[in-house]
């Protein structure tokens, strides 16, 4: 039997990791500045991490959602004091996919409508209605076409307004950040709107943090930047530091009633180990401070670089845009400087590391890109 092939591949097998550096299985080391799609929040083989999952284990791994399991309520009350929203509620799953699925249906249920608002370029997952509502028509199958989702413009206001007028809208689904489109910033204002919008048609503000959330922002949600509250935030990526984990934060004017969602192993006991050992290095290590100083330290150094035509983002959730004739930098990065970054297509080099990477660090990317781009 063999893999079933859909991931094209770098050529390397990383064998090791600690914080962020990893090394393959010839002894070399790298610097990741990916973090393996910003899932590596607290820094590979988190020592407080490991402690945590391995004295869980010993105890119990996993038990089904048909006992009480008090670890889910220490995750919720530790998840509700760090993103500040403690009288939001928390529902456990697996992935950011499952957590969007969740959500709308979920906004579904409350209002009893169907037409979701999404935007060009929005990565939402790839099931079913998640991955409607995400812009890429070839990862699309047939059977997952609706005409439920309405895509617009991503940051305009006035198509935002129209579509509400016109539609019966059930939910609006935004990323703060837009990862895989390409480190596009939701503005403030749009933000909002989106929020007055929602008052105002008793629709369903829906904040994808599952990859711009968990603090990686130097806020917990970047969504907050825009100082108002979404109904509902999912999360997934860096919840866990690498332990499958997601989940949906549920404002209080959505009322639970048994079996409207469920799952078998969401909010498992290693799961939930995993996501407050996250939860707290997030909080006794100031990590939200330590993504906004970094991250800025390394946007304000990238924008004084030559042959750059733009750098986006916030905190540790960075892009930078560079023109086609520089096309080869990502790769030079990996295998010359031996640095693992993202990217978005078509040219545009996606910073998203560990949130406790140190200033030193970042030096070291920005020498490496510095001489890429001076060529
Ligand atoms: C913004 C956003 N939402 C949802 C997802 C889907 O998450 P998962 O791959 O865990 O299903 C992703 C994954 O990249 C994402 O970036």
């Amino acid at each position: 039997m063999n893999v079933f092939d859909v991931y094209p591949l770098n050529d390397v097998t990383i064998v090791k990791a600690s914080g962020s550096w990893v090394w393959d299985d010839k002894g070399q080391k790298y610097l990741d500045l990916y973090g393996g799609h910003a899932v590596i929040s607290i820094g590979h083989t988190n020592p407080h991490w490991v402690k945590r999952i391995e004295t869980q284990l010993h105890q119990i791994s996993f038990y089904s959602n048909s006992v009480k399991i008090p670890l889910q309520q220490q995750l919720a009350d530790k998840l509700g004091k760090v993103s500040g929203k403690e009288n939001y509620r928390l529902f456990m799953c697996n992935s950011g996919a499952e957590a969007n699925e969740n959500a709308l249906k979920l906004a579904s249920f409350y209002n009893g409508r169907k037409k979701i608002i999404a935007f060009k370029k929005a990565f939402h997952g790839r099931t079913s209605l998640a991955v409607a509502a995400t812009d890429n028509p070839n990862i699309v199958a047939p059977v997952n076409q609706t005409d439920y989702i309405i895509f617009l413009p991503f940051n305009d206001e006035a198509a935002l307004e129209n579509a509400f007028a016109q539609h019966e809208i059930c939910a609006v689904i935004i990323e703060g950040i837009q990862g895989v489109g390409g480190i596009n910033v939701a503005t403030v204002s749009f933000l909002q709107k989106i929020r007055a919008l929602c008052n105002q048609y008793n629709a369903v503000y829906i904040a994808d943090s599952v990859q711009c959330g968990y603090g990686r922002s130097g806020k917990f949600y970047s969504h907050d930047f825009a100082s108002v509250d979404a109904d509902i935030y999912t999360m997934a990526k860096g919840m866990g530091n690498g332990f499958p984990v997601a989940g949906i934060s549920i404002s209080p004017k959505f009322e639970a009633k048994h079996f409207m969602l469920g799952t078998t192993f969401g909010g498992n006991h290693l799961a939930c180990a995993a996501s407050l050992a996250v939860l707290e290095e997030i909080e006794e290590n100031n990590l939200m401070q330590n993504a906004e100083m970094v991250g800025n330290y390394l946007m304000e150094e990238l924008k004084k670089l030559p042959n750059i035509i733009e750098v986006r983002g916030r905190g540790l959730m960075i892009g930078i845009q560079l023109p086609d004739e520089f096309s080869g930098v990502k790769k030079n990065l990996l295998w010359k400087h031996k640095i693992f970054t993202g990217e978005a297509k078509p040219n545009v080099i996606r910073l998203l590391p560990a949130l406790n990477i140190t200033l030193e660090q970042a030096g070291i990317f920005l020498q490496a890109i510095k001489s890429e781009l001076q060529g």
